[in-house]
């Protein structure tokens, strides 16, 4: 069905609960993540959740309740380095791998966090 989002090749909010919750885990543990996110990260992987289901063409959860994304303005009270964008993806990346996320799917997800990952950079590297 050429018509199929992301969000239901993967096996939709079940999938990406999982996603989140293995990206946060890293996120938490991450030297040079975990300075700028607060200690408990629930409220921050719920957010996320919410996000991404309608970034990969689920039901547009996070704009029901928070209003547009606009992800570099929220952004923007965080220093986003070159480094920590290159955090953020590689904790991405074993994320998607821990729950088993392959094949042209998870390229194309991934390549979609390189592009939004990339353009929140607002802060050079010291
Ligand atoms: C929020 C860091 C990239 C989506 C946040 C927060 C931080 C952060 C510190 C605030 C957490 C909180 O207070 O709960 C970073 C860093 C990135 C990055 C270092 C590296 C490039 C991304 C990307 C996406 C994304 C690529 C989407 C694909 C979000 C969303 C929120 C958020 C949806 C919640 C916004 C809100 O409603 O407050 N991020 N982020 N971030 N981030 Fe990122």
């Amino acid at each position: 069905d050429p018509q199929k989002t992301i969000y239901d090749m993967i096996g939709g909010g079940d999938t990406l609960r999982k996603l989140v919750d293995a990206f946060y885990k890293r996120v938490g543990e991450h030297p040079d993540l975990a300075p700028i996110f607060p200690d408990d990260l629930t409220e921050t992987a719920d957010k996320q959740l919410l996000f991404l289901t309608q970034f990969f063409g689920g039901p547009t959860l996070y704009s029901d309740q928070y209003g547009h994304p606009m992800l570099r303005a929220r952004h923007m009270p965080f220093e986003i380095t070159p480094t920590r964008a290159k955090a953020w993806l590689a904790c991405m990346a074993e994320a998607m791998d821990e729950i088993g996320l392959e094949g042209p799917v998870r390229n194309y997800m991934y390549e979609r966090f390189i592009q939004t990952g990339n353009h929140m950079v607002n802060t050079a590297d010291s």
